[in-house]
């Protein structure tokens, strides 16, 4: 056994026999390395083998952190029986809409809304590109900005796909309305109604909205908090129904928070491809990551041209904008035909705000710093969740992103606490809004990305006594 391996194991075997209890640190590099006798390059490889495989979470402040185990009100039951569901029709969208109608109040703390915190956008450096365009913007704008979109943003999105490796031509990534549209379209180009789709179980409820707007029908695969879609259980949706197209999402899952694996990335693309089925990938969180590399999208490992990848800058740049975009390979011209019928396209004045802002080089500064505030608030808004809430919640936490998923005991409904904490104008997103079963309604998701003012604290704390209640 490799030294690091041997090393890994013996933390294992401590945190199995709570020498070092969850949350706690580990100690520093140095420190285990005076402590284990081991090299300082045998204590990294260690630790970082032990975060990859999820058991540790490493804090660009606190090290590494002993993360939280998936508990077993979180992981989905281990039965076959629940590892695939079947849905001929779905109805979710009015459920949603008076959720999201319900957090709009400002004197709400929003830790259900799926935006990160408005401030953490570099809002003066786009209204500058916004006051730069409107100077300058030519009389033909409307004509030049036409699906597929303004010809300068989409060779920056190429750019940045060629930066991972990806080629992509810019004439294969059509500009939407945020990624909202590409998901849509994308799913619409490859099926018709009354087809099967898989989706994640739980999945993001733009996904089921998609699907009941176009009268698809649905088989739920089993997703596990920590390594996402059970490729057997989506193996056997494939080979039991004639699958059209499969949406989901490879990084910072919403709710949950995964990402897979590279190795799993790969093979959800050979088992698709071995079923000539189209995946709809939805990748609205790959800049929110919080070690040194971009998570790379399954797309990247798709040879066939399957994949319609779709992202925004809804997330890391503008939630208001409304850009986004679908790589969408040989697809791309039904898409644009699909546009045509729906929106046309999105504004002219701001592709090219974008298009301007994005050939300066603050982007990048700027996604530094959002990666690190977001680590930074996550993991606050994490400890202090550990620190006030009843001992029989758990709360899930992912290293990406911004949100953190919290199961209560099963029998507590969440949306039961989502409407007691309204009535104190605080906001969740309780499990119901990301399934069509009752499965998780004992879940909620939480929005991680606020500052911890004392406003914020009071409400963290009050919703720690509200389950305290309930419970
Ligand atoms: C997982 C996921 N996909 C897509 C979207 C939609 O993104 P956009 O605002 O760019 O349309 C969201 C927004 O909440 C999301 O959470």
């Amino acid at each position: 056994m490799a030294k690091y391996v041997e090393l890994a194991e013996q933390i294992k075997d401590q945190i199995r026999n709570d020498v070092w209890e969850i949350g706690c640190k580990l100690p520093s590099l140095r420190k285990q390395t005076e402590l284990s006798g081991f090299s300082l390059m045998t204590v990294m490889n260690a630790y970082q083998l032990l975060e990859s495989q999820g058991w540790v979470v490493s804090h660009s402040r606190s090290g590494y952190v002993v993360a939280p185990k998936v508990p077993d009100s979180i992981a989905p039951a281990a039965n076959h029986q629940n590892q695939l569901q079947i849905s001929e029709s779905i109805d979710i969208n009015d459920f949603v809409f008076d959720i999201l109608q319900a957090s709009r109040k400002k004197s709400v703390t929003n830790f259900g809304f799926a935006y990160p915190d408005a401030t953490l956008y570099p809002q003066n450096r786009v209204n500058k590109s916004l006051m730069k365009t409107a100077r300058e913007m030519p009389t033909s704008h409307a004509l030049d900005n036409l699906p597929p979109g303004n010809e300068t943003l989409r060779k920056i999105i190429a750019k940045r796909y060629a930066s991972q490796g990806i080629t992509v031509n810019p004439d294969e990534i059509v500009i939407t309305a945020g990624a909202l549209e590409a998901l849509n379209l994308s799913l619409q180009s490859v099926t018709q109604a009354g087809d099967w789709v898989v989706v994640e179980s739980p999945a993001f409820y733009g996904a089921l909205q998609a699907l009941e707007r176009l009268n698809l029908r649905a088989l739920f695969v089993k997703t596990h908090p920590k390594d996402g879609i059970d490729l057997n259980a989506l193996e056997q949706a494939l080979s039991t129904h004639p699958v059209k197209a499969c949406w989901l999402m490879t990084n910072f899952q919403n709710p949950l928070g995964f990402t897979l694996s590279d190795e799993k990335k790969k093979r959800l693309i050979e088992l698709l491809s071995a079923h000539s089925v189209y995946l709809v990938e939805d990748d609205v969180y790959n800049e929110l990551y919080y070690g040194n590399t971009k998570p790379l999208p399954a797309k990247a490992f798709d040879t066939k041209g399957m994949t319609l990848h779709c992202s925004s800058f809804s997330k890391s740049l503008v939630a208001g904008f409304r850009i986004g975009w679908v790589a969408a390979g040989k697809n791309a011209l039904k898409i644009q035909k699909l546009q045509l019928m729906s929106t046309l396209s999105t504004s002219a004045p701001v592709q090219l705000t974008l298009a301007n802002y994005l050939s300066t080089r603050h982007y990048e500064n700027h996604l530094k710093q959002l990666r690190r505030k977001l680590e930074q608030r996550k993991f606050q808004t994490w400890q202090l969740l550990r620190s006030t809430m009843p001992k029989e919640v758990d709360v899930h936490y992912s290293t990406g992103g911004y949100f953190i998923w919290v199961a209560l005991p099963t029998h507590i409904n969440a949306t039961e606490l989502y409407r007691l904490a309204l009535k104190e104008d605080i906001s969740i997103a309780p499990g119901e809004m990301f399934a069509t079963n009752q499965q998780f309604n004992h879940c909620f998701r939480l929005n991680a990305s606020l500052e911890i003012s004392e406003k914020v604290e009071r409400a963290l704390k009050r919703l720690s006594v509200l389950m305290t209640k309930l419970i």
